[in-house]
This record gives structure tokens, C-alpha cells and sequence, in this order.
């Protein structure tokens, strides 16, 4: 019996030796101590030991299950340990990986170059005024000189909400709404949404205009220029060349169109420009004796003028881009060019 002990206390740390995993481990531990484990054996034959021996005896074999034991749990918590660092290293953070930064949100194009235009005016003392996109046809075309037969009614170029309810065409009516209700000097500007029924490279249904309108006493032409003239220059630089091409509108007289030389080509004719030389920016004119009768506007003591711009069709100048549905598709490689 004491030999069998003595065996077993030296055969356990030679067991253990080389053993790195759990598995091995527990049939170790089988070996020694489970159902038929060496140690329990040896308790279970402490039957057939004389009284005398057994207390003697059965210390011994407790004192070795004790060491037994000991070593089987330093050597679990072994295995543990080295388990343990070999998954802290696997799983390592890499702290010098570089975050990920937030996308930043921007505004849309379209509303940093009206913004800007905006700005310019307010700059010259302009007040920016609004009006209702849907309008009536009074003050999209009545008040403003554009007769019951005139080609812009054609039921092509309006969104008709009823007989006498449109969709405004275009952002002038907002000019016939300020004039009644105020006299004298007006110096506003309108941005907003226009409508028309219209789609392809050039045209959308919904677009931006930015209308302008100045009455006071002795207003000429001359003055129209000179404003017009600043606007261009703060838009798209000091040197750019303008023409102001004679025009037809029903609610100016006289109207012209303005030009910039075209950048692309410097005014030598290209395809951008229709081999003109020049890109149509927007229309104006002195404000039609007629839209002043319809807002009771004495014509022998007030002039004015007027103009309107397409936003879109200024960014597009402006930046160089050839479809004005980029503008609305959201697509954020196109967008990002803008931030
Ligand atoms: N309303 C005109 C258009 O939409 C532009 C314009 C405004 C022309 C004011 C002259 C004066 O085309």
C-alpha cells in the first residue's frame, strides 16, 4: 500500500508534465482521482487493512489525494493562462488604426449659388419678398400684361390647377403682389420655385428663379445696366464680358436678354454656346406702363425694372455642368463637387 502511494504522489507530476490542454487534463484526473482512479482504489482497499494500520494509512492517502489535487489545479489554472494570452494577442486592438471619420452634410447646390445671388442683392439693398407658388392666373399672367392668347398660356408650358389657378410659370407675379401693397420705392428681390410643364437636358418641371424689381422716381435703363452689370461681375468674376441683346417680354418695355461671353470657348463659337459666342444668363426690362396701371402706379411720376434668372441654369454656367437633372437625381459623387 505505502509504495502504491508513493507512486502515484511521484507519477502525477510526470503525468502533468507536457499536458497544454483541458482535455488531457481531465483524463489525468480520471486516472487519479475519479470513479476508478488510482486514489480511489486505494481508499476503497483501506477495507481490507488491519484496524491498527488504517488510521496511519488513511492519512497518508489523503495527504497524497491533497497533493494530487493541488497539482491538478495549478496546472488548470496553467492551461487557463496561457489560453488566455494567446486569445488577448489574437484579438489585439490596433490602436494606431485610423478612425472613421462622419460624413458632413452640405447644402445642395442650387442653395449655395441662390443663397450667394441673394446675398449680392441684399449687398446692393435689395429686401427679399416671397409670393405663393400656387397662384392665380391674375397675377401670373393678367396683372402682368400676358393676354388670354398669348403662347405662355398654352396649356403645355402651365401646370392648370383650375380655370383660373396655376401653378406659377414663373417667380413675376411676386413683383404684382409687392406693388399693391406698397408704393414707392420697391427694391426687392424674389427667390423661389417655378413651374412648367417641360423636361429634357435643359428643362425640368420644377426649377429656381430669382426675380428683381426696382421702382422709384427717374429710374432709366442706365440704372438697369449698371445693377445688372454688378451682379454679373460679382457671379462670375470681374472680367467677364456682357452683352445686353434687345428682347421681348410682355410686362417690360424695353426687354432685353443678357449675355456672358462664353467661357469655354472666349466668344469664338463652340458647341456649349451654339457657335454664338454667347450664353442667354436672364431676361429684364423696364417695367411695361401696363403692369404699373394694374397696381395703380402713377406712369408719369414712377419708373422701374424688373429682371429674372433661372438658378439652375446660372450654377450650370457658373460650374461647368451639362444636364440640369444632375441637380435632382441626389447622387452624392455629384453633390460631394459642391461641399
Ligand atoms: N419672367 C421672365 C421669365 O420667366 C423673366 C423676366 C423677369 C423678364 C422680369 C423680364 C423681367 O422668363
Amino acid at each position: 500500500m505505502n509504495d502504491k502511494i508513493k507512486e502515484a504522489k511521484d507519477k502525477i507530476a510526470e503525468d502533468l508534465k507536457n499536458i497544454m490542454d483541458e482535455n488531457t487534463l481531465q483524463q489525468v484526473k480520471a486516472k487519479y482521482v475519479g470513479k476508478k482512479g488510482l486514489i480511489t482504489d486505494l481508499l476503497k482497499s483501506m477495507r481490507d487493512v488491519a484496524a491498527e494500520e488504517r488510521r496511519e494509512l488513511g492519512k497518508k492517502i489523503n495527504e497524497a489525494k491533497n497533493h494530487i489535487e493541488i497539482l491538478l489545479d495549478q496546472k488548470s489554472d496553467e492551461i487557463k493562462k496561457v489560453l488566455r494570452e494567446k486569445t488577448l494577442l489574437e484579438e489585439a486592438t490596433d490602436f494606431t488604426l485610423p478612425g472613421r471619420g462622419m460624413p458632413i452634410g452640405a447644402k445642395h447646390p442650387i442653395t449655395q449659388v441662390m443663397e450667394e445671388i441673394v446675398y449680392n442683392f441684399e449687398r446692393m439693398g435689395f429686401e427679399v419678398a416671397e409670393g405663393p407658388e400656387i397662384e392665380m392666373d391674375y397675377y401670373n399672367f393678367e396683372a402682368l400684361n400676358i393676354p388670354k392668347d398669348h403662347p405662355a398660356r398654352d396649356m403645355q408650358d402651365t401646370f392648370y390647377i383650375s380655370d383660373d389657378i396655376v401653378l406659377r410659370t414663373h417667380t413675376s407675379p411676386v413683383q404684382v403682389r409687392v406693388m399693391q401693397n406698397q408704393l414707392p420705392p420697391v427694391k426687392i428681390i424674389a427667390p423661389g420655385k417655378v413651374y412648367r410643364c417641360d423636361s429634357d437636358v435643359s428643362h425640368t418641371p420644377m426649377f429656381h428663379q430669382i426675380e428683381g424689381l426696382l421702382v422709384d422716381k427717374n429710374i432709366t435703363f442706365g440704372n438697369l445696366k449698371s445693377i445688372i452689370t454688378q451682379f454679373i461681375n460679382l457671379t462670375f468674376g470681374e472680367n467677364t464680358n456682357i452683352r445686353f441683346r434687345p428682347s421681348f417680354f410682355p410686362f417690360t418695355e424695353p426687354s432685353a436678354e443678357v449675355d456672358i461671353e462664353c467661357e469655354i470657348c472666349s466668344g469664338k463659337g463652340c458647341r456649349v454656346c451654339k457657335d454664338t459666342g454667347w450664353l442667354e444668363v436672364l431676361g429684364c426690362g423696364m417695367v411695361d406702363p401696363e403692369v404699373f396701371k394694374s397696381v395703380g402706379y402713377d406712369t408719369e411720376v414712377y419708373s422701374g425694372f424688373a429682371f429674372g434668372m433661372g438658378v439652375e441654369r446660372i450654377t450650370m454656367l457658373k460650374y461647368g455642368v451639362n444636364d440640369i437633372r444632375l441637380f435632382f437625381e441626389n447622387d452624392i459623387r455629384f453633390l460631394r463637387q459642391f461641399v
